[in-house]
């Protein structure tokens, strides 16, 4: 597959993007998308007779995926996460994501500044697709404060991640959280959360603990719904009172969506993530016997089909914008520190390779969504909200040539003997897929092509991004008006 040219057409495949699927073909000149049309052959055969032609008949055309939400290398819980910014833009890559927004997440007690040198030191030489980072603030102060600013208009990053759990961790209070929001808002930037009350889940481990209740399930039971959905709503009120946008990292369940969904109705729009997970499995995985329910300790944890239900609902609805993985793998190995007591289990779990392949095969196929909805979530509206359009998130010209061919027939099996996690299990085992990745170009190289990796460590690059973008969203139609004039509920 390797070509002497920089020139290559992707000839006859279905180009689908977040608004139109059409049958054409995609010129591609160096790093960017030069043509899409009909009948690109002639014009491409006399302008760059020794281009690569690339055949995408029966296959569609995506734009390359942004997964918003992953952890590379996290020192997490005694341990860091097992994929480095190599093994795990690599996996990605695999399943068809170009681009990663990773979190630089600070040090209590350090900067801001600290924190995001950590992170391009980590990725920079290593990674092989593309990657942007939100910064995690753990510690808000009038030092970090000061900060913030040429973060947003030096470094590129418009996004600020909270933690309202992890207590004695990572959690933030609500006045740190609202101080933020005035700072970051004033530039442009945004603050996006992980919403559960850490108190209500600081409580009940304590209570499991002194009982003895010490098994993976009570993860789950330590971090119920109803502390996301608490949380979830605080933080949107938080949002509302001082006019700011918001976005909510990896929402699970019926609760927390109807948090959202009564903010509609006094117009505020409020900005979702699922993640795959949170469609695809649910809390029965905690009864596997022994330890297996380790596997799928995160936070949150996964809920019930009533959830997931209400996840699809609230995808159809616009009320949920993306979908991510919070990639975030730990080995079984690094799972059991917590053998003896589930709240030292390192929560993550891998995820990145197959995000789309499960998305296509479980949401399109099924006629749970559209293929524009599939590339709405798995690329665009991440794209947009987070200052990468026009050059990802899209397939226009100009754009980068971030490119995925997918054979929406190919049949495989999900299997951690074959997925390029550096991980030792899957969370989907066993999994049967309809719809696999064939072909990914990144800004015009070929970056995967059946089954084989052509991208050296170093070639994906660092994206500064543009402020976040919180117009022009299709859940704004959905959003009602006042029952009456200055009625805020
Ligand atoms: O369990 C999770 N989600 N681990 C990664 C950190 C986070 O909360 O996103
Ligand atoms: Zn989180
Ligand atoms: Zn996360």
């Amino acid at each position: 597959m390797r070509s002497s040219s920089n020139n290559k057409l992707i000839r006859g495949g279905t180009v689908v993007t977040a608004s139109e699927t059409t049958q054409a073909d995609i010129w591609v000149q160096g790093e960017s998308i030069v043509a899409i049309g009909n009948n690109l052959t002639s014009l491409f055969e006399s302008q760059a007779p020794d281009g690569l032609v690339m055949d995408a008949e029966g296959c569609y055309v995506f734009p390359g995926g942004i997964d918003p939400h992953t952890h590379m290398e996290l020192p997490f819980m005694g341990t860091y996460a097992s994929d480095d910014f190599e093994t795990g833009t690599r996996a990605g890559l695999y399943g068809g994501t170009t681009t990663i927004i990773d979190f630089a997440i600070q040090t209590q007690g350090k900067s801001l500044r600290d924190a995001l040198e950590t992170w391009y030191a980590k990725a920079a030489g290593k990674a092989l697709g593309d990657y942007a980072f939100h910064v995690g603030v753990t510690d808000f102060n009038p030092e970090t404060r000061a900060e913030i600013k040429d973060i947003i208009q030096k470094d590129g990053i418009s996004s600020f991640k909270v933690f309202m759990a992890y207590k004695g961790a990572l959690m933030v209070d609500d006045r740190q959280i609202l101080q933020l929001m005035d700072e970051a808002g004033q530039y442009g930037g945004a603050v996006i959360a992980h919403c559960e009350n850490g108190d209500m889940i600081d409580e009940r481990v304590q209570k499991y603990r002194s009982q003895g209740k010490t098994e993976p399930k009570y993860h789950a039971l330590a971090h119920p719904e109803i502390a996301e959905a608490e949380a979830s709503g605080r933080f949107i009120d938080l949002a509302y009172q001082g006019g700011h946008p918001c976005y909510i990292v990896h929402l699970t369940c019926e609760g927390a969506l109807n948090r959202v969904r009564e903010a509609s109705r006094r117009n505020q729009t409020v900005f979702t993530e699922t993640c795959i997970q949170y469609l695809l499995l649910d809390d029965t995985l905690y009864e596997r016997p022994g330890f297996e329910g380790a596997q799928w300790v995160f936070s949150p944890p996964l809920r019930k089909p009533k959830d997931q239900a209400a996840l699809w609902a609230g995808i159809d609805q616009g009320l949920i914008h993306t979908v991510a993985t919070d990639h975030c793998p730990f080995c079984l190995e690094q799972k059991r520190m917590g053998e003896k007591d589930f709240s030292k289990i390192p929560n993550g779990a891998p995820g990145i390779e197959h995000r789309m392949e499960l998305l296509y095969s479980e949401g399109v196929r099924t006629g749970k969504i559209s293929l524009n909805q599939f590339v709405a979530l798995t690329s665009t509206q991440a794209a947009k909200l987070f200052g990468l359009l026009p050059k990802k998130g899209t397939l226009s010209v100009g754009a980068d040539a971030d490119i995925v061919i997918f054979d929406p027939t190919e049949k495989h099996t999900i299997s951690a003997k074959t997925h390029h996690h550096q991980c030792d299990y899957s969370a989907y085992e066993g999994w049967q897929l309809t719809g696999k990745t064939r072909t990914v170009l990144l800004r015009g190289h070929i970056a995967v092509d059946r089954g084989e990796c052509f991208l050296e460590p170093g070639y994906g690059k660092y994206l500064p991004r543009a402020a976040f973008h919180s117009t022009d969203f299709p859940s704004q139609k959905f959003a009602e008006k006042p029952l009456m004039a200055g009625a805020n509920r």
